[in-house]
């Protein structure tokens, strides 16, 4: 009879073939459901990671899993060479959840971003009337936005970037949530800003109050795209659908990703209204995998479940409860406790690590973000005794004697 691996063979296994481009905790996933992960030798964990937000609707939702895998047995894919009748209805799902008409679809968060520079782009030289290959995208310190070559050249992070060159040109960065500063930096070559309404990866960072409001009417004003890369925010992440609708600013392009699929499979798309969209012409943009019916199968049924189950008044709900909760956490240790919806940052004036792994001992798996943030966003069916859970562990590991 074969051994049954354990948790340390698997570990083993992976660190002798594998590229080391992450440092994973060494906690091995074999199942998961809902807000729970099991490992391999069966203990259990509550997940405030959702897979860096892509995990919304928890893990291994059955309605996302019939969706998939009846799709699976239809057709999986076709390439965009041929039609196919999950990507008319993807679109038109998502088009009524964005209120945008026209839709790019992709895979990763990454390739979409690439996609709307791309699309910025065409846009500045046949549209604005900028010069060729004279282009300016304007972005954000502390920022981002995936990490193919050109994204990592608008990076402000040095180990993003120092090996990789040589960069992208056409990105100019200021500091994030300086309204002077985007206005300082807008030239006449200036076609876009791109920017996360809220900076994840950065360390759950928010923008003053009011700040997208105004960079809308700076962005009208000078003719320039407003880009929202709502790849880790949308789907009802900060309590509302989308991270925006805080100040009810309309974006001209909107990115999105990791959730859109419920964490199923690699979806991204790019949203905009045709004015914009329609630059783009056959044989300007594309990818093998983007649009094939089982990713478009598996996504409507996603944000059909997004709706259906109430998913945004449930997290806008837990976050209320939680974060009263967590405001009375004490440790001298936090510097800062900050979030919105179940997007919360617990940022320490030390290490987060070792914290991280305190946590885990306890049945809880957070990441570390920036060394010294831990991130806590749990899948968004959590019930109130999950996040009784939640606050619990961290009670234990921050008010130990
Ligand atoms: C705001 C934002 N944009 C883009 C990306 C890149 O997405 P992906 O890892 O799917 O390429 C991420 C991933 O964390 C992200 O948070």
């Amino acid at each position: 009879m074969l051994k049954k691996l354990t948790s340390a063979d698997y570990i083993e296994l992976e660190n002798k073939l594998g590229a080391s481009n992450y440092s994973p905790l060494d906690l091995v996933i074999e199942k998961a459901e809902g807000v729970w992960l099991y490992d391999v030798e069966g203990n259990r964990y509550l997940d405030c990671t959702s897979a860096f937000s892509s995990v919304n609707l928890g893990h291994c939702h059955p309605k996302l899993v019939e969706a998939l895998t009846k799709q699976a047995a239809i057709s999986t894919q076709v390439s965009r060479a041929l039609r196919n009748t999950q990507l008319p209805l993807f679109y038109e799902e998502l088009t009524q959840l964005t209120g945008k008409n026209k839709v790019l679809p992709m895979n990763t968060g990454g390739e979409a971003v690439e996609t709307a520079v791309k699309l910025a782009r065409k846009w500045a030289y046949t549209v604005k009337g900028i010069e060729k290959n004279t282009a300016e995208i304007i972005v954000c310190n502390n920022n981002f936005h995936g990490r193919t070559t050109t994204v990592i050249s608008f990076s402000s992070q040095q180990a993003y970037k120092e090996y990789f060159g040589p960069h992208t040109p056409g990105f100019k960065i200021i500091p994030f949530g300086d309204i002077q500063a985007f206005k300082d930096a807008i030239t006449p070559n200036t076609c876009a800003f791109l920017i996360e309404p809220i900076q994840g990866e950065g360390g759950v960072i928010i923008p003053p109050e009011g700040f997208l409001k105004q960079a809308e009417i700076v962005c009208k004003e000078n003719n320039i795209l407003l880009m929202l890369d709502e790849i880790q925010t949308g789907f009802g992440r900060t309590g509302k659908l989308f991270a925006h609708h805080y100040e009810e600013v309309n974006p001209d392009v909107l990115i999105v990703g990791k959730s859109i699929s419920g964490g199923f499979y690699p979806v991204s798309a790019v949203l905009a209204d045709e004015s914009i969209m329609d630059v783009f012409k056959p044989g300007d943009h594309g990818s093998t995998f983007a649009g094939n019916p089982l990713a478009c199968a598996v996504s409507r049924k996603a944000m059909q479940v997004l709706r259906e189950e109430k998913i945004v008044e449930n997290c806008a709900e837990i976050s209320s409860y939680f974060m009263e909760k967590l405001k009375t956490l004490k440790n001298p240790c936090i510097a800062e406790i900050r979030g919105r919806g179940l997007f919360i940052a617990i940022e320490l004036d030390e290490p987060a690590r070792p914290y991280c792994d305190e946590l885990l001992k306890k049945g809880l798996v957070c990441k570390e973000t920036h060394s010294t943030i831990i991130r806590i966003a749990p899948p968004l069916v959590i019930t109130k005794e999950q996040a009784d859970f939640i606050f619990d562990c961290l009670k234990q590991v921050f008010e130990k004697a």
